[in-house]
């Protein structure tokens, strides 16, 4: 991969007396500015507000998380610790509901103390340390891989349409969707990408727009309710998504739009790719109906940047996500390969279940 000119989304910097340092994605584009966390709430209001938001990002920031809730915990209070972990990954599970990856990388954590339980508790805390940043290494070599292993996707002189920002600065580094688009354009491709501004938050426009640019590809901003005005035009021959769960049917939770997105995608017969790392798959969880979907402020919409845009007094209604059925997803890109057809068959065989 190049250099994208990005900053991390997140580290963690220094030793088990260290801090979590991520990109504050709120006051993007305006101003790069990174945030210390130095303890448990400060990460959870992170990721409650969106300031580090995206599935696999989440992941990372709830693992670095726990770290930081059970490291100040009595070495010689065995008792104390482990009451500590259950408590830090209580609050930290119950940020944010729909991306599996928040509760997979704390899974993931507990599973390692859980391995270490007859070890001293500071050897625990400094393992928990490792798996945290190995988490986050190892999301950035994912991306990179399903970057590698979409970008023919993406075609010469085409146009392609994304949904919300599944770049870098969702993830450790490169991104899911987004590492198709910097793959191509490593190779040399010329193709112009369309960023759906993605209301009420405008992780399109403020985002991948911000990202994009900045990485030297040629792209342009669009209200969300012009995609489809643009696919009749034309101007679209691909749509790539990231994701926030998809489950054993393969049907996909991503952000609200996605859906409308997809739906308009087929009417026109244009492809609709989605691009996750296997840390988004759910496997338990049958079949899209049951993946919760996280409902947010209605002041988001009603006055998102400041400005009322809507009567005080009328209700809002706000999922933050929705779900793509898998019979509208043409694909599923993983740091594996492609999954075609998406369907509960092909998705057990192609990771081995
Ligand atoms: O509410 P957000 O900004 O966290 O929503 C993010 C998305 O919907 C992304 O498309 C998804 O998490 C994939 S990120 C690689």
């Amino acid at each position: 991969m190049p250099d994208l000119r990005l900053p991390k989304t997140i580290a963690w910097v220094g030793g088990l007396d260290g801090q979590v340092e991520l990109v504050d994605q709120t006051l993007l584009p305006g101003e790069l500015k990174m945030l210390a966390c130095r303890d448990v709430e400060a990460i959870r209001e992170a990721i409650v507000s969106l300031r580090v938001r995206g599935a696999p990002a989440i992941g990372v920031a709830a693992a670095m998380g726990l770290v930081l809730g059970v490291r100040d915990a009595a070495d010689a209070d065995s008792d104390g610790f482990w009451a500590r972990l259950r408590e830090t990954r209580e609050r930290l599970a119950s940020a944010r509901p729909t991306a599996v990856n928040l509760c997979w990388a704390l899974e993931r954590m507990e599973a390692l103390a859980q391995r270490l339980a007859d070890r001293p508790v500071a050897e625990i805390k400094q393992a928990l340390l490792d798996e945290a940043r190995r988490i986050r290494d190892e999301d950035a070599e994912m991306c990179r891989k399903i970057g590698q292993a979409g970008q023919h996707l993406i075609r010469e002189n085409t146009g392609v349409l994304t949904h919300c920002n599944a770049g870098s600065l969702a993830t450790a580094e490169y991104g899911t969707a987004l590492a198709l688009l910097y793959a191509a354009h490593e190779r040399g491709r010329r193709f112009r990408v369309y960023a759906d501004e993605t209301r009420p938050l405008l992780q399109g426009s403020r985002l991948t727009a911000w990202e994009l640019s900045r990485a030297g590809i040629d792209v342009t901003v669009l209200c969300d309710n012009a995609a489809g005005e643009l696919m009749r035009e034309g101007r679209i021959q691909t749509v790539v998504t990231g994701a926030d769960r998809i489950v054993a049917n393969g049907d996909t939770a991503n952000k609200i739009g996605t859906y409308s997105v997809a739906v308009i995608a087929r009417a026109h017969g244009i492809p609709f790719y989605v691009a996750a790392p296997s840390s988004t798959f759910d496997f338990s969880t049958s079949d899209g109906a049951k993946i919760p979907i996280e409902h947010r402020s209605g002041d988001e919409v009603r006055a998102g940047f400041g400005r009322l845009t809507a009567p005080a007094e009328v209700p809002v209604y706000s999922p933050a996500f929705d779900v793509t059925p898998a019979s509208l997803i043409s694909g599923i890109v993983t740091e594996r390969g492609v999954i075609d057809p998406v369907g509960p068959e092909n998705i057990r065989d192609f990771f081995g279940l």
